[in-house]
């Protein structure tokens, strides 16, 4: 088992808890890796199981750590200086968490409508919780807003949201994102690149397998 004590760059850790690694979870970790390496703090990726072959997407990227361990074993020394994102926490995220807190922790889960409370799974551990507001993000979205708030001091009440876009899919048809994101400087939802093409191809076989 691993400690990590002792390294005070911010680590950002999603626990990868769906059973397999598809092309939505590789967008998303994929565009968590270079913005955290372009903030210059760590990414982990853990309890990968071993029998999943990272897509090439992910493996060629030097800012991501990939973990077989729980994030239990690797900070198992220093449990009280990791908070977990939990839409089901008492506690909004604030600034001064920045200072609280060493490593921030997510749920590797894709968004489900309605919520099915998965994050639950590491809840139960018992790492103290943060909410980022009463509505649903993708897994990329919340460690945004996350830095938004600790690294930048940015209160979560001043992030530019939007909240179930549409996207357009053709000419007659448009979709409903069930998620809360991160408004960009054009007016759209911030989404990982190639994003919002995989959802266009997607759409046409129905989300119910998807989210
Ligand atoms: C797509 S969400 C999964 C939510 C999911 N429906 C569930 O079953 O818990 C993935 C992760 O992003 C984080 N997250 C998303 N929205 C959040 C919110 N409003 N507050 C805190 N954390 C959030 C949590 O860490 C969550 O596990």
């Amino acid at each position: 088992m691993k400690s990590l004590r002792g390294n005070s760059i911010t680590s950002y850790v999603v626990e990868h808890l769906d059973p397999e690694l598809g092309p939505w979870s590789t967008l998303e970790y994929r565009s968590i890796a270079q913005e955290s390496a372009k903030a210059g703090v760590r990414f982990f990726l853990s309890s990968v199981p071993r029998n999943i072959s990272l897509p090439p997407e992910l493996r060629d990227l030097e800012c991501l750590i990939v973990e077989h361990l729980s994030v239990e074993e690797l900070f198992q020394d220093e449990k009280g200086r990791v908070c977990l994102l939990d839409p089901a926490a008492a506690v909004e995220l604030s600034p001064e968490d920045g200072t609280k807190f060493d490593v921030f922790l997510f749920g590797g889960i894709l968004g489900d409508d309605p919520p099915r409370d998965r994050t639950s799974e590491l809840r139960k551990k018992g790492f103290s919780g943060r909410r980022l507001g009463p509505i649903q993000m993708t897994t990329d979205t919340a460690v945004r807003v996350t830095r938004t708030v600790v690294q930048q001091k940015v209160p979560l009440k001043d992030i530019p949201y939007i909240d179930y876009p549409e996207l357009k899919i053709d000419k007659h048809e448009s979709t409903e994102m069930p998620f809360r994101y991160i408004k960009s400087a054009d007016g759209s939802p911030c989404m990982p690149e190639g994003m919002v093409d995989l959802i266009k191809a997607d759409s046409e076989k129905g989300f119910g397998d998807l989210l």
